[in-house]
């Protein structure tokens, strides 16, 4: 499986390498992607896969505090989250802005990780299939058949994340074969409060191809568990 770990804007230098020799000794076959921040990116050691949270969405130039994907692409970056809501909402970040990003991380060789997910007013009020297809058809537009199987997306419903609410199992089955139909080939990841205690409820759906981690990923561990939990 794929355990994507988002640490957000956590971990400050003195932290960060603690943590990085922390996360080094947890067993796991899984394959774990570390998406520090920008700063920490340079600390993380050989043997994990290293993922970016952002990227800019031209490329490098005049650009003043964007990082290029090709400046990514060079710290040995090959996977960037994308469209995260946090982004979306704070950064206002716009579905052409996601576009791009998705393009620009494509032309350096790095894989999307595209995320996608409703609001708590969205589910209550039946829109999920319209959001995650807008939201969906807004990115991949363009996209080659193969550049839609080789991205990933991550379903993280936004009232889930940080909040220790997740959804039950068969709102999440209809989501990840509403994606699946419009992607058949395409790798999805749950994300939105997944931890040690409630792993042993969601690994009962089959669909799940992998997690996006926020909290948990500053533990190591507790993300022990959670892999020992999830096989
Ligand atoms: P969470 O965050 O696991 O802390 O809910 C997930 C995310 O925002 O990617």
């Amino acid at each position: 499986m794929i355990i994507a770990l988002n640490n957000k804007s956590n971990l400050d230098k003195e932290e960060f390498i603690p943590y990085i020799n922390s996360l080094r000794k947890v067993p796991t076959e899984d394959q774990l992607i570390v998406c520090p921040g920008f700063l920490n990116i340079s600390s993380v050691p050989e043997g994990f896969d290293l993922g970016a949270q952002n990227v800019s969405c031209e490329g490098p130039g005049a650009y003043t505090g964007e990082v290029s994907a090709s400046q990514l692409k060079s710290y040995g970056v090959r996977y960037c989250i994308v469209g995260h809501s946090e982004r979306r909402d704070y950064q206002r970040e716009s579905y052409e802005e996601i576009h791009k990003k998705i393009q620009r991380l494509f032309e350096s060789g790095i894989t999307p990780i595209l995320c996608v997910g409703e609001t708590k007013e969205e589910r209550e009020n039946n829109q999920v299939n319209e959001v995650l297809m807008k939201e969906l058809s807004t990115a991949i537009s363009e996209l080659s058949e193969e550049e839609k199987s080789k991205m990933i997306i991550a379903y993280e419903p936004i009232w889930s994340i940080g909040t220790g609410i997740i959804p039950t199992n068969e709102q999440i089955i209809e989501v990840f074969q509403f994606i699946k139909l419009l992607l058949p080939h395409t790798k999805v990841l749950y994300g939105g409060s997944a931890n040690e205690e409630n792993i042993e409820y969601l690994r009962q759906i089959s669909e799940i191809d992998g997690y996006l981690l926020g909290g948990l990923s500053l533990k190591p561990e507790k993300l022990e568990i959670f892999l020992q939990k999830l096989h």
